[in-house]
Parts: structure tokens; C-alpha cells; sequence
């Protein structure tokens, strides 16, 4: 399978959703639900509830995030947040491109291709997503949008900073539709990226990124996406909100050990 290296990654995506009390609660109640997992819980949280899930996550099998970031490193950008804020407030992971801030916020490859630079410059992981809309599904393009995606997101990346990335697949008809892809397509699409690294940068590094698949997981259909052999773990937005789900999801599986 020649993924028993990868770490497996369970990600929350938690959106626009939770306060600070709430975090807290959440991140109490889960703990000893997660103690025995081989899995990375990561958590990414409202910028409001960084600090606070940081400080609860100490000692913990979690790791905190945010879903955003500024490309620039500060300056006169009303509302925006810098990869030093986020790293000062505890955060260690970000998530980067999400196709919410490329179709509401009109975040182009580009403009992610420099905020995971600056991720990258402040020691920050970045999670990068990419994905296909139904259409570009359908009309059979959905091979030609992740290379250009991909492509241009990671355009200049040495092999090092390539390999500090984790990587998101997350087809865009499957978020929030209850339309999870099936393991077979995750699989294959995420297979499909891995060979565009392995031609940009080499096979080698290519297979030590860790791919997520994401949208409409559930705790019913985890295990078996993750039982892909290009699938390293899951990037979860509403069966991430609720301990009970999002526990049962970072327990899905055992196999693939750390
Ligand atoms: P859902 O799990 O709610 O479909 O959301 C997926 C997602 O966007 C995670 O980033």
C-alpha cells in the first residue's frame, strides 16, 4: 500500500461555529474519548477560540489551528489575521484555500500560493484544498482542475516545504451535501494528486504527504475512506461539532499506526 508511514489525521473543520466556553467544553468532554487513538486530532477552530483551545488542548492527543490567514505579514488589512498571531495564540496548523474562501471570498490559487508561503515562514502547517465542482466533475474535468489547482497553489514550493504540507482533497459537491464521493472515487482523485507531486517535486517526497479527503464525512463512511491507501486521513466540518460524532470519527480506525 506503501502508506504505512503516514501519519493518520483526523481534522475538524468547525467553520463558523462554537465560542470560546463552547470550545472548551468540547475539547474536555473528547479527551477521554480519543486517549487510545492512533490518529492526530486536529481541531480548526474560530480565530476567537485559538487561544483558549490551546491552552485546554495542553496534554492532550489535540492539536489547535485556524481556518485562515493573511497573505501578508501585517500592515494596514482591516479584519485580517497574520501567520504570527495565529502561531503566538498556539496555533499550529492552518487550514489554507478551503473552497468556501474560493467561492464566497473569491480566494484565487494565487492568493493561496502566498498565504501558504507565509504559513510556511512562520512554522505554521498549512492545509491546502483543492477540489472540483459537480460540473467540472461531470463534464469529466476533474483531473485537469487538480493539476491546475495544484499547480498553482503550490507553484515554487521547495521539495522541504512541499513535504510540510498536508494536503486536502475536498470535491465541492460533496461538502455539506450529504454526498460523501465513495472510498473509490476519494481514492482515485487522491491517488491523481499524489502523482502530480510525484512528477513536480519526486516519488519519494510525494509519498510522505499526507492526503485528507473531506466532505460529508460522517462516522459511518470514515473507516472506509481511510481504509484507502491514498486516503491519510479526514477533513470534517458538521460530524466534527458534536463530541459524540467527531470521537467516533478520530476512533475509526486502528491500522495505520503513527
Ligand atoms: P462537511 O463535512 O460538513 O461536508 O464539510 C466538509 C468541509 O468543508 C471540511 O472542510
Amino acid at each position: 500500500m506503501g502508506n504505512s508511514n503516514r501519519p493518520t489525521v483526523i481534522a475538524g473543520n468547525w467553520k463558523m461555529y462554537k465560542t470560546i466556553e463552547e470550545t472548551i467544553s468540547f475539547i474536555l468532554e473528547c479527551k477521554p474519548l480519543i486517549k487510545d487513538s492512533t490518529a492526530y486530532a486536529f481541531l480548526a477552530v474560530p480565530f476567537t477560540a485559538v487561544r483558549a483551545a490551546a491552552v485546554t488542548a495542553k496534554q492532550t492527543p489535540f492539536v489547535i489551528g485556524a481556518q485562515n490567514v493573511s497573505d501578508a505579514a501585517e500592515g494596514a488589512f482591516t479584519g485580517e489575521i497574520s501567520a504570527k498571531m495565529l502561531k503566538e495564540a498556539g496555533a499550529r496548523f492552518v487550514i489554507i484555500g478551503h473552497s468556501e474562501r474560493r467561492q464566497i471570498y473569491c480566494e484565487t490559487d494565487e492568493l493561496v500560493n502566498k498565504k501558504i508561503r507565509r504559513a510556511l515562514q512562520e512554522m505554521l502547517q498549512p492545509i491546502v484544498c483543492v477540489g472540483e465542482t459537480l460540473a467540472q466533475r461531470e463534464a469529466g474535468k476533474t483531473e485537469e482542475i487538480l493539476k491546475t489547482q495544484l499547480d498553482r497553489s503550490l507553484h515554487g514550493l521547495t521539495k522541504d516545504e512541499m513535504k510540510k504540507l498536508i494536503l486536502a482533497y475536498e470535491p465541492i459537491w460533496a461538502i455539506g451535501t450529504q454526498k460523501t464521493a465513495t472510498p473509490e472515487i476519494a481514492q482515485q482523485a487522491q491517488k491523481f494528486c499524489r502523482q502530480v507531486l510525484s512528477h513536480t517535486w519526486d516519488p519519494d517526497s510525494a509519498n510522505q504527504v499526507v492526503i485528507l479527503y473531506g466532505g460529508s464525512v460522517k462516522a459511518e463512511n470514515a473507516k472506509a475512506l481511510v481504509d484507502q491507501p491514498d486516503i491519510d486521513g479526514l477533513l470534517v466540518g458538521g460530524a466534527s461539532l458534536s463530541v459524540e460524532s467527531f470521537s467516533r470519527i478520530v476512533n475509526c480506525q486502528q491500522k495505520k499506526n503513527l
